[in-house]
């Protein structure tokens, strides 16, 4: 599987080569591979690597599924891939054909993705119509949610993508999103390669920006919403709800249908990833190095040695919090648990 390396951008566009499951759950866990819809995909066609290679497709769904425990969409898509090599093994079909199988539902779910990452752009973008009537949408983001997390031009980011290009975006506010600094790297550079007017500010200078009139609205991805239609989303992203609730600014959450899921019951049901404390208490190196690296001489400490993290990857943003809930099969608004019920029948039979 041959991706691109998110850990290089923005000084590089990279590839990374996994030849093996364990190159691909390293590549998970470094985060050269990441954002939820992508982890899907990632982990879809790691099944098919893995049924393509005669690894044993069980194990290596386990492994795959157990990398990064939040973002819902990376079992969901293991799992997707896994079923289909099953049905077909199942049937008596050889390994080769049980293989085909699992690549070729890896592929639909890619596409399946595009088409809701369209779909999503499209109702996002009326939605911000309807709710900021005089156009010149002033946008806040978290984290990043472009193509570079999706099969297609990804979640909020293409919503934002969607009002530039309608002529209504009159600036993307994009939060650095410490500490691997998502935004920074990965949301400023999708922003610039798509000519989106757009501005960097640490994340603490939110509630300034907030104070001054500055934000319209907030679009961020999720990486699960469970039943009751709590969200899940990169760590930084509740206290984000908490302002705009203040301030009386719409919080808009955009994911597609997978990302949803039913069988959680509320937020705090939800296993939030802890990172190394490393990524906190050491300078984070950015550059033709990528983040990972150190510089000459070792990690630059931004602490003193030994200094404990709380170093959470994400937090929950209660459903109170949340204006709307923006997916491909429909808008959930308010946000509650019959509400998410609801939009979930509905994408069953659509
Ligand atoms: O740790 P990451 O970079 O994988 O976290 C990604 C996020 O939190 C995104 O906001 C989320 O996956 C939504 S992407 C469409």
């Amino acid at each position: 599987m041959v991706l691109l390396d998110q850990t290089r951008l923005p000084a590089e566009e990279t590839e990374v080569v996994c030849t093996d499951v364990p190159a691909l759950v390293r590549a998970v866990q470094t985060l050269a591979v990441r954002g939820a819809p992508l982890l899907g995909i990632a982990g879809a066609y790691g099944v098919a690597l893995a049924a393509a290679r005669g690894y044993d497709v069980e194990e290596a769904a386990l492994q795959l599924s157990g990398a990064r425990p939040t973002a819902v969409n990376l079992a969901y898509g293991v799992r997707r891939a896994l079923a289909a090599h099953r049905a077909v093994t199942e049937r008596g079909a050889d390994r080769k054909e049980a293989a085909r199988a699992a690549l070729d539902e890896a592929r639909r779910l890619h596409r399946e993705d595009a088409d809701a990452s369209t779909a999503m752009a499209a109702r996002g973008l009326a939605l911000l119509d309807e709710l900021l009537p005089g156009g010149g949408h002033r946008i806040l983001t978290h984290c990043n949610t472009g193509a570079l997390v999706s099969g297609g031009e990804g979640t909020a980011f293409a919503v934002a993508l969607a009002a530039h290009r309608a002529g209504r975006l009159q600036r993307l506010w994009v939060d650095e999103t410490r500490p691997l600094l998502q935004g920074a790297r990965l949301t400023a550079y999708e922003a610039a390669r798509n000519g989106l007017p757009h501005t960097l500010l640490t994340d603490n200078a939110a509630g300034s920006l907030f104070a001054a009139g500055e934000v319209d609205a907030v679009l961020v991805g999720a990486d699960r919403i469970t039943a009751d239609g709590s969200v899940a989303n990169k760590v930084g992203t509740y206290p984000l709800a908490v302002l705009a609730k203040y301030h009386h600014v719409p919080f808009v959450v955009v994911a597609p249908v997978t990302t949803i899921d039913i069988g959680t019951p509320d937020g705090a049901s939800i296993e939030i990833e802890q990172r190394p404390a490393s990524e906190v208490t050491q300078l984070t190196v950015l550059g033709a190095a990528g983040v990972a690296a150190a510089p000459p001489g070792g990690p630059a400490a931004s602490a003193p040695p030994g200094t404990r993290a709380y170093n959470p990857a994400f937090d929950v943003t209660p459903p109170e919090l949340v204006t709307a809930i923006v997916t491909e099969a429909g808008v959930v608004s308010p946000v509650t648990g019959d509400g998410i019920a609801e939009l979930c029948a509905r994408s069953l039979q659509v």
